[in-house]
C-alpha cells in the first residue's frame, strides 16, 4: 500500500529550476506512482489520506493515519505500507507510528527535498527505494528510506534544511542502505511486534492532550510558562473548553541543564499538575540523567519526539 500525505514529494514549482519557491502537497499520490516498477509479484496500491504541507501536520490526520495503518496491517494480503510525506515533520510521525503501533512488517515513510517539477527531483528514486524496503524479506517496523539510507523511526531526525541527503541516525547511524532495490544491512531490523494497547485509546480520545515543547536558551526567564499557566488557570477557573496544557517537554542546554528562572517556573508547574520533562537541545545525544536537570524526569529522546512520547504517556494514564 502506497499512502499519499502531501509534502514536497507532491510539490510543484513554476519554474523547473526552482528547488525552494514551490507549493508542497499538490500532486496525488496516483500522479507519483506513475513509471515506478511493482515488487516481484506485488500489487502496489495508492490511496490519499491527506494533501498537507508537513508543517501544518496535526492530530487530525496523524489519528487517520494511524487509524489506515492500523488497518492495513491488519489485514493479510498487505506486505508493506509505504508513507510519502513531508519532511519537515517526518520523524515524528514515524515516531508515533513506531511507539503506537510496532509493527511486524514495515512502514516506511519517505519524501523529497526537492518538488517534482524539479530538474533533479529525488522524489522518484527515493519512492522506489521505499518500495524496495517495504517488498525486501523480514523487513518489519516503521522506518525512513531517505537518499539511499534506511534509519529505524526511534533515531532519525531530519538534520540538513536544504541538501537532498537530508536525515540522520545520530549515533546509532542507519539500519543499512538500499541499492538498486537491494538492502545491505549494518544492524538487524528493528525488534518489534506487541501492538500497543494505545491505539484503542488514541483513536477513542475526543481530543489528545495537549502537550507544548519550549526551549532553553540564553536570558530563558521562564516568562513563557508562567504565561501558559496563567492561561491555564482562567481556563480551568471559567470552565471553557479551552483544550488547558497537561505537559511541557523542554528542551535544555547541553545535558538538558535549565536557566533558575526555568527551574522556578517548571517546578510551579509541575505543583500545578502540568506535567514537565526535559530533554536536550542538542542535536547529537541524548540526556543522561543524574546531572542537574534530574528535579524533573527526562526523556532520551530528541524534543520533537519526546513532546509526542508525553502525550502518549498521559493517554497510557487517562
Ligand atoms: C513538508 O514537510 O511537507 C514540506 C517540506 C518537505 O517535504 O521537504
Amino acid at each position: 500500500m502506497l499512502l499519499g500525505t502531501g509534502g514536497t514529494i507532491a510539490g510543484q514549482a513554476a519554474d523547473a529550476s526552482d528547488n525552494v519557491g514551490y507549493t508542497a502537497a499538490q500532486l496525488s499520490i496516483a500522479d507519483l506512482t506513475h513509471g515506478l516498477a511493482e515488487p516481484e509479484g506485488m500489487v502496489l496500491v495508492a490511496e490519499q489520506v491527506a494533501q498537507i504541507d508537513s508543517k501544518d501536520m496535526d492530530d487530525g490526520v496523524w489519528r487517520k493515519l494511524l487509524a489506515r495503518v492500523n488497518e492495513l496491517l491488519g489485514d493479510e494480503s498487505v506486505k508493506g505500507v509505504v508513507i510519502a510525506h513531508g519532511t519537515d515533520t517526518m520523524e515524528e510521525t514515524a515516531y508515533l507510528l513506531q511507539a503506537v503501533l510496532n509493527p511486524a512488517k514495515p512502514v516506511v515513510l519517505t519524501g523529497a527535498m526537492r518538488p517534482a517539477t524539479a530538474v533533479l527531483c529525488d522524489g522518484p528514486q527515493n519512492l522506489a527505494d521505499a518500495l524496495a524496503v517495504a517488498a525486501w524479506p523480514g523487513a518489519r517496523g516503521v522506518m525512513v528510506v531517505f537518499a539511499g539510507k534506511i534509519h529505524s523511526a526511534l533515531h532519525v531526525q531530519k538534520s540538513h534544511c536544504y541538501q537532498t541527503d537530508a536525515f540522520d541516525s545520530g549515533d546509532a547511524g542507519p539500519l543499512g542502505v538500499v541499492e538498486e532495490a537491494n538492502c545491505r544491512l549494518w544492524q538487524p531490523w528493528p525488534v518489534t511486534g506487541n501492538r500497543s494497547v494505545l491505539i484503542n485509546a488514541l483513536l477513542k480520545a475526543a481530543r489528545w492532550p495537549r502537550v507544548e515543547w519550549l526551549t532553553s536558551h540564553g536570558n530563558a526567564t521562564g516568562r513563557l510558562v508562567w504565561d501558559l499557566l496563567a492561561q491555564r488557570r482562567l481556563q480551568t477557573q471559567s470552565g471553557a473548553d479551552g483544550d488547558p496544557v497537561r505537559g511541557i517537554v523542554v528542551a535544555g542546554t547541553g545535558n538538558g541543564t535549565l536557566s533558575e528562572g526555568l527551574i522556578q517556573a517548571f517546578e510551579e508547574a509541575q505543583s500545578q499538575g502540568v506535567e514537565v520533562r526535559v530533554c536536550s537541545r542538542c542535536a547529537r545525544g541524548r540526556v543522561v540523567s543524574g546531572g542537574a536537570a534530574t528535579v524533573f524526569d527526562t526523556l532520551a529522546l530528541p524534543p520533537a519526539k519526546a513532546r509526542l512520547a508525553l502525550m502518549l504517556d498521559l493517554v497510557a494514564r487517562a
